[in-house]
Parts: C-alpha cells; sequence; structure tokens
C-alpha cells in the first residue's frame, strides 16, 4: 500500500521518540565509518551529513518521505514544461536555461530552446564587446562601469554571484548593482562614474517595479544632463519578459534581452538577467556557471534519492523543520565572497516556500519554509555564533568551505578551514559541566567561582550540521551550489505540497504603498488607514522641511 506524507511524518515523529536522549557524538562510536555512511558527493561537492542525529532507519523513512510526496512525477513534470505553478498558468523552466546539451524542452507543444539558445548567444556577444571595448559610449568611450538596476531577482543573484566570482573579473568593466528606492543607493553608485564612460542594465521581469523604473528614470537623466537626450540609447540595455514596456523606456531594440513567463524572477540569473554577470566574468566563464547548474540538473534529475544531494538535502531539511521542530536554519559559507549567497537564497527559499496553502486551495497543516539567515565565517563567529551554541533554540547549519582559495597568502585559508571545521565540531561535541569544572579546578579556580561560572561556560552540544566541501568556488561550482538549493527548494515545496512559484503574498504592500504615497506627498488625507499609519504619516510630515 502507498504511503501519504502524513504517514511517513508520524513514523519519523515515533523514530525521533525512540533515538531519546542519543547525542550525535555517540553515533560516530557505535559506526566506525558514519562519515562515509552518511556522506554523498556530486562531482567535487561533498556534502556531510554524519553531524546529524539521523540513522540508517531515520533515512530510509525520508526516502519514504521523497516516494509518498510524489517527488518523481512532480520533478519530471518541471523538467518537461507541464504548467506546475498553477496558480499564475505558467511552466516552471528556470532549468531549460541552463540546458547545455541537445535535449528539446517543450512548453505548450513548443520547443524552447531554440529562442533560449539565439538570446544565450546575444548575451555572450554583447558581454564580451562591452568588455573589449567594441560596445562603447556615445562618445566612443569604452565603459568601465555598468550598473545593473533591478531589484529581487534581477538584482540577488547577479549581484551575488558577481561578488562570488570576483577573481574571475579581471579585465572588464567595474560592474555595480542598485536596488533600492531609497535615494541613497543609486546617489551613492553615480558618485565618482562617468556619464560617458558608465553603462546602465534596466533588468525588471515585468518593467513596472516600482523601485526599478524610479532607478532607471534617475539614471537616464544622469546620461541625459550630461550628455545630452540623443546619448541615452548608447547607454542603456533592457532585460525583461515586457518588449513593449522596454521598448516604450527609449531603449534600442538591439539593446533589449528577452526573456519568458516561464522563468521566476528569483531563478532568473541564468537568463538574459545575467547580463550583468557576464559583463563582469565574460561569456566564456558565464557559460561555465550555467553548466556547472546543469550537471547539478542532471544529477538531480536522474540520481536515485538516496544518492541525490538536493533531495537529500531538502528531507534532511523536512526533518529539522517537521519532525524536529526547529524553525529557522543558518547557512554559513566560510567564504568571504559569498558574503551575499545567503541574501540570494533568502528571496529564493522564503519566497517559493513561505506559503501556508496547499496547490488544492487548503490550509498546509504543517509548518513550511523556515527562516533562513546566516553571513560568512568568521565574522558570523564574532557576531551570532554565540546563540547557535548557547542560545535555547536549535539551529541546523549548513557550511560551506572551498579546499583552495583564489589567493597564495600564508596560512589565511588553513585557519579559515580549521575555524570551519572547528565550529561544526562544537556544536555536535558541546562541553558538559563536569568538564568545565574539572578544567577550572585545574586552572586554580576556587569552589564558589566554579558553582557560578561553570553553567555559563557549559555547552550542550548535539547541534546538526551540514557540511559542503568543493574544491574552490570557481564559476562551475557557484552554478552547481546554487542549483543544489533551487532543487532543495522545490522537493521541500513538493513535501508540503505548495506552489513554490508564485509569490502573492508581496502584493498587499505594494498596493498599499501605492496609496499612502499620496498620502506622504500630501495629495489625499489618510482616511481609510488605521490610526497608527495616520499618525506616523503626520510625525513625518511635520518633521518634514517645507
Ligand atoms: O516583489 C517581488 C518580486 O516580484 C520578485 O519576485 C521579483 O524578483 C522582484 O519583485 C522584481 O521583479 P521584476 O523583475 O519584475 O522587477
Amino acid at each position: 500500500m502507498s504511503r501519504t506524507v502524513t504517514s511517513v511524518l508520524v513514523d519519523l515523529a515515533a523514530y525521533l521518540r525512540d533515538l531519546g536522549d542519543t547525542r550525535i557524538m555517540d553515533l560516530f562510536e557505535n559506526d566506525a565509518d558514519r562519515f562515509g555512511t552518511f556522506s554523498r558527493r556530486h562531482d567535487d561537492i561533498l556534502m556531510d551529513f554524519s553531524k546529524t542525529k539521523l540513522t540508517a532507519p531515520g533515512m530510509k523513512l525520508l526516502v519514504e518521505l521523497a516516494e509518498a510526496s510524489g517527488l518523481e512525477k512532480r520533478r519530471a513534470a518541471m523538467f518537461s514544461g507541464e504548467h506546475i505553478n498553477l496558480t499564475e498558468d505558467r511552466a516552471v523552466l528556470h532549468v531549460a536555461l541552463r540546458n547545455r546539451s541537445d535535449r528539446p524542452v517543450m512548453v505548450d507543444g513548443e520547443d524552447v530552446m531554440p529562442e533560449v539558445r539565439a538570446v544565450l548567444d546575444r548575451v555572450c556577444v554583447f558581454a564580451d564587446e562591452v568588455r573589449d571595448g567594441s560596445i562603447a559610449g556615445s562618445g566612443g568611450k569604452p565603459f568601465t562601469d555598468v550598473v545593473n538596476i533591478g531589484i529581487g531577482g534581477s538584482d540577488l543573484g547577479p549581484a551575488m554571484a558577481a561578488a562570488a566570482l570576483t577573481p574571475y573579473r579581471e579585465g572588464g568593466p567595474n560592474v555595480h548593482f542598485v536596488s533600492n528606492i531609497d535615494g541613497a543607493h543609486i546617489a551613492d553608485t553615480l558618485q565618482g562614474l562617468d556619464p560617458a564612460t558608465t553603462l546602465f542594465l534596466v533588468a525588471s521581469k515585468t518593467f513596472t517595479t516600482l523601485e526599478t523604473m524610479t532607478n532607471a528614470r534617475t539614471a537616464r537623466a544622469f546620461i541625459a544632463d550630461a550628455l545630452g537626450e540623443d546619448a541615452v540609447s548608447a547607454h542603456f540595455a533592457a532585460i525583461s519578459t515586457n518588449l513593449a514596456a522596454t521598448a516604450d523606456f527609449g531603449i534600442p531594440r538591439d539593446r533589449i534581452f528577452g526573456f519568458w513567463d516561464w522563468v521566476g524572477g528569483r531563478y532568473s540569473v541564468w537568463s538574459a538577467v545575467g547580463l550583468s554577470l557576464a559583463i563582469a566574468i565574460g561569456s566564456k566563464n558565464f557559460l561555465a556557471f550555467l553548466d556547472g547548474a546543469y550537471r547539478m540538473d542532471e544529477h538531480f534529475r536522474t540520481a536515485p534519492i538516496d544518492e541525490n544531494l538536493p533531495v537529500l538535502l531538502a528531507l534532511i531539511g523536512i526533518w529539522h523543520r517537521n519532525v524536529c521542530g526547529y524553525a529557522t536554519s543558518a547557512i554559513i559559507p566560510y567564504d568571504q565572497r559569498l558574503d551575499k549567497f545567503v541574501s540570494h537564497l533568502q528571496q529564493v527559499d522564503m519566497e517559493s516556500n513561505g506559503k501556508r496553502v496547499t496547490i488544492e486551495s487548503t490550509p498546509v497543516g504543517l509548518p513550511t519554509g523556515p527562516v533562513i539567515w546566516g553571513a560568512p565565517g568568521t565574522n558570523s563567529q564574532h557576531a551570532f555564533f554565540q546563540l547557535l551554541h548557547q542560545g535555547t533554540d536549535i539551529i541546523p547549519v549548513d557550511f560551506l568551505l572551498a579546499a583552495e582559495p583564489h589567493e597564495n597568502l600564508g596560512d589565511h585559508h588553513a585557519k579559515l578551514m580549521a575555524n570551519c571545521l572547528a565550529q561544526s565540531e562544537a556544536l555536535m561535541r558541546g562541553r558538559d559541566e563536569a568538564t568545565v569544572r574539572e578544567k577550572m579546578a585545574a586552572s586554580g579556580a576556587d569552589q564558589t567561582t566554579i558553582d557560578k561560572i561553570a553553567p555559563h561556560k557549559t555547552f550542550p552540544g548535539n547541534r546538526p550540521s551540514i557540511t559542503f566541501l568543493y574544491r574552490t568556488l570557481d564559476p562551475a561550482t557557484l552554478g552547481a551550489l546554487i542549483a543544489l538549493y533551487e532543487h532543495r527548494i522545490f522537493v521541500q515545496g513538493v513535501v508540503w505540497n505548495v506552489n513554490s512559484f508564485d509569490q502573492w503574498g508581496v502584493e498587499l504592500g505594494k498596493e498599499l504603498a501605492a496609496s499612502l504615497l499620496d498620502v506622504v506627498e500630501g495629495r489625499t488625507g489618510a482616511d481609510g488607514h488605521d490610526g497608527s499609519t495616520a499618525g506616523l504619516v503626520g510625525y513625518l510630515r511635520g518633521m518634514q522641511k517645507v
């Protein structure tokens, strides 16, 4: 008889009870090859999940959970272009953007690959011509600076990847990212830029987003005021699914790069939205980035559940969220260049799975997407690791670490690696009060001090983590890591039975902001808004210079 998600979750809860006060450390004592049994590889990416409480029966139940969720069918539906984004009646095919094979990808009876390849070719040519100066400003000078204007998925993906791949940027212009509607963002970015050598890329799936259109108009004035209205076309390009609106903005047809409604904004770095990244690192590296993601897609599509990194990552996430009850999950790259990785994954994960209604339009009945947070180590060790080690909540952590740095700088990397490994070991091992007391006594502390201080120095330990190791943070590895998390999110959405591909939850705030603009600018009163909002508007207006 086939199982249901609910019945497997019940078994998993019983399994957790049976584990009782088993400590992760004990599991290593009972199994000399626990590391080998509970780690997997894809290409040179190693995923070690031996520092979790899971044992073989738990893993077996998680595989049953995936089977019960109908994962294989839903995954096949995504790859074959079915309209799995039910609420928007769209296919979900970011995988087509990095399909590096000859396989056709059909949407509504049509192979989308010829168009995908045509846009990708244009992106590559444009990127390389901006880099070598054959595409230049209106006065003929090569571009020294490229400013991507976009927000959410039209910003976070390329901004994150361009920072991550800094060592591959040699020879290209400086690439900047402006997203916030706060004028400070564009003002600070334009500070010191020469209009004659600055190219703006306006990236917006809809080409209606308030922040992006406001920033784009300011950028347009920056060029027109300095170089004249005629210079605008040479200093702008646009990336959008809304080709009519891009043309209305005055961007010439050959500077418009399209994509399709089956690419979600947060999954669009692989499309022409990646143009800023392609300019930053050149087409060869951009294609390697796509290749890495493609290889992860193939692994996700074909590897058995028990060998499949994204599926296992998702299932362990479900174990922590729905069985152990952990409400948040931290991602800590020991890689300074992955500084924006967590922000990007916050959008991909929390906008995808921050849902409370199933695809059948009924309440979910299970906690869905956890809060995703984190920051690079070692900096985060000196900020919030106190709470990870001794706080009252247990927070599972994903650690990411490269074997090889790009810099040859003495022992920096050895120290970085030692710190990363130390943190996962400390989270698991902890330090019990008896050991603390012994150590304090050995260092000469008196009994009163020991009684008072020992509880504060005790670490509960037994806190789970997963570690990803890879050779170096090159374009292909970054592509694979992003695709890994994208597929994790897909699998979790399947288990929770939600639509991971819409984002209606951002709409209400946008509507209210539109009506409040009239209020803050004094065109209408605050009628219809609550007393707090009206009071806040009054206070702001009272403090503004007239
Ligand atoms: O408001 C949320 C959102 O729609 C995201 O999903 C998207 O990435 C972002 O806004 C930007 O949208 P656009 O690319 O259409 O400007």
